[in-house]
């Protein structure tokens, strides 16, 4: 989704306000713009099309600006396309009221044809635009101030937004509002700023205020004020939050792209995780108010998420019902909402999620709450929506995450819900707290095996370029190897742009077998001792098609007659080898991406945070 930012103070706005976006650029590489005024001059408005960078010329090219407030935005195109003509910001005709939007306008058409037929006219196609002109329209008929302007448009637009506005009458103030879509305000001796998300303003200031929904506010001199939907203000009830990750984790140090730096920075995410919620190795859920008793108590679990998180509970589904006897159900969170089959009761939703934004597993979420279902957040950022709208919450500590293509955050989730099923089974009574003991030593050599892995990329590195030119790609497996097919599948997607599918290995001769045809890579995860001769045949099954078998297995399983190329993972317990697969998966998407000289780090069309159904 876009990012926004705002800035008002004594230092140079125009540079704060370009570095906060080159932090915002995974939430939308469409078109950039900012809007920048040097106490009551007047407004300077700078767009561009494309990536960050062309923006940042442009601003370059008009030489020495002094600039003492200002509002910025990238862009992920939603309505209208990528073109310099929607680019934010907006402005009213007069340019007297300038904006910057997070969001989507869910009524905007008809809010268009209101302000059209009050004789306002438009430049784009955006609902952005619609916006700022409804805001202009309240405040110059009703004449009640910004915030009553401001207010009325909250309760009239439907959606979710995030907005910063800059008035002509209101030199050096930077108004601001939030409906649904994340808001965070920070203060430094300098000057005050807000953003999309803590990495835009975190070089400044690590003490932040999240903005609530309906909320809006002012910054101006180095002060905060908040209102509620009432126009009160509320400034004494906030609480200015400290933020624990530093400035050097939102950096890419001395690699060339995010993504391999996440990829690498997985091990001591999985130690993080580790090290907060096992104590002699146990697992302690006790400092989030998950009882034993309460684990006893359930019946079902439902896992919900979209994308990577939903794969996460792919895996997990698998696990839980090796473990114990408790149901679970994985759902799509865009699908689950519409789903109409009644929740059990003595069950938990589980929500995960990287961003703690997405939309549609908020609204999962709400959906849950609306049943009386208890609900229990993973997710890596930290005030984010959706843990402050769930019961309990469980953080993963993989620090900020800055590529689209989520690889950490996905490790830690997947570790989590590892201590979450041998939780329920300790519980249950399925497993002792001995061999609990067993299953968390096994966990605390994962990252050590990691460390193998990624200290031999080269392994994985030598056959991307076999898969440069290919159109299609099939990941297979069996069971819980099929479960992390899906994720490496959804990562070689997102950045390879090569069609790939992942299967359960037993399907393919029920369709999909017809696309495997010469040269075809088909990568074979096959990590489970009870189904190797399964899994074995399928590989046979393609070959004989003349697949390019890649196998990504265990040295004690013989395949080599069976697949051209194969890759051994470091043994572990067959219930955690998804851990170490993910790795070489990652790893292949990655490579292939960056021979295909694409950006791994924003992948076309996608953002890192979905905040919009
Ligand atoms: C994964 O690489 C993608 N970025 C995407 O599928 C992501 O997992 C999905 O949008 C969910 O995001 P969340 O974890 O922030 O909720």
């Amino acid at each position: 989704m876009c990012g926004i930012v705002g800035y008002v103070g004594k230092e140079e706005a125009t540079k704060i306000l370009l570095d906060g976006l080159t932090k915002l650029e995974y939430r939308g590489y469409d078109s950039a713009g900012i809007a920048i005024r040097n106490k009551s001059e007047d407004l300077r408005i700078v767009r561009a099309e494309g990536v960050l960078k062309n923006l940042i010329d442009k601003v370059n090219a008009l030489g020495d600006i002094k600039s003492t407030s200002g509002i910025a935005h990238t862009r992920w195109a939603t309505h209208g396309d990528q073109s310099e003509r929607n680019a934010h910001p907006h402005s009213s005709n007069d340019n007297f009221i300038v904006g910057v939007h997070n969001g989507i306008i869910e009524n905007f058409q008809e809010l268009k044809e209101k302000l059209l037929h009050n004789g306002y006219t438009f430049y784009s196609n955006t609902d952005t635009e619609v916006l700022i002109k409804l805001v202009d329209y309240y405040y110059k008929k009703y004449k009640g101030g910004p915030i009553d302007a401001i207010n009325k448009v909250m309760v009239r637009a439907r959606g979710s937004f995030a907005i910063a506005l800059m008035f002509k009458d209101f030199p050096d103030e930077i108004w601001f509002a939030k409906k649904g879509s994340p808001l965070i305000v920070g203060k430094s001796d300098t000057g005050c700023f807000l953003a999309s998300d803590i990495p835009a303003i975190l070089k400044h200031t690590n003490k932040v205020y999240y903005v609530e929904d309906f909320q809006s506010g002012c910054m101006k001199n180095n002060s905060i004020i908040f209102y509620d939907l009432n126009g009160d203000d509320v400034t004494s009830s906030m609480e200015l939050k400290t933020i624990d990750w530093q400035l050097s984790d939102t950096e890419k140090g001395n690699y060339p792209f995010y993504m391999i730096k996440e990829i690498e920075e997985q091990p001591k995410a999985v130690w993080a995780c580790l090290n907060v919620y096992t104590k002699n190795d146990l697992v302690d859920f006790d400092s989030i108010g998950i009882t034993k008793g309460y684990l006893k108590s359930l019946d079902m679990v439902y896992i919900l998420g979209c994308g990577s998180a939903y794969n996460v509970g792919r895996v997990s589904e698998c696990i839980i019902e090796e473990l114990t006897d408790v149901g679970v159900r994985v759902e799509l969170a865009s699908e689950f909402k519409y789903r109409c089959y009644k929740l059990k009761k003595n069950s938990l939703a589980i929500i995960i999620s990287q961003s703690g934004e997405t939309k549609d597993s908020y609204e999962a979420l709400q959906k849950c709450k609306e049943e009386g279902i208890k609900t229990l957040s993973i997710v890596n950022v930290k005030g984010s929506a959706i843990p402050r709208a769930a019961d309990y919450n469980i953080y993963t500590y993989a620090g900020p995450e800055i590529a689209v293509a989520t690889t950490k955050a996905y490790s830690s989730q997947l570790i989590i819900m590892y201590l979450f099923a041998l939780a329920l089974a300790e519980a249950k009574g399925d497993i002792s707290q001995s061999e609990m003991k067993t299953y968390i030593k096994e966990l605390k050599a994962l990252p050590d095996k990691m460390e193998s892995i990624l200290s031999n990329k080269a392994s994985v590195q030598k056959f991307a370029n076999q898969f440069v030119s290919k159109k299609d790609v099939f990941f297979i497996g069996r069971e819980m190897d099929y479960a992390i097919c899906e994720e490496g599948s959804l990562k070689f997607k997102e950045v390879t742009y090569i069609h790939s599918e992942a299967k359960p290995a037993g399907e393919l001769k029920h369709g999909t077998l017809s696309l495997v045809t010469t040269g075809v890579p088909v990568i074979v995860v096959a990590t489970q001792p009870e189904l190797i001769e399964k899994s074995m045949a399928n590989m046979e099954e393609v070959k004989s098609r003349g697949a390019n078998v890649i196998a990504i297995t265990l040295e004690e399983f013989n395949v080599s007659n069976s697949s051209k190329y194969q890759i051994y993972i470091p043994k572990t317990n067959k219930l955690f080898t998804s851990s170490l697969v993910i790795i070489y998966l990652q790893l292949l998407a990655y490579y292939v991406s960056i021979a295909k000289g694409i950006n791994p780090d924003q992948p076309r069309n996608l953002a890192k945070s979905v905040t919009v159904e």
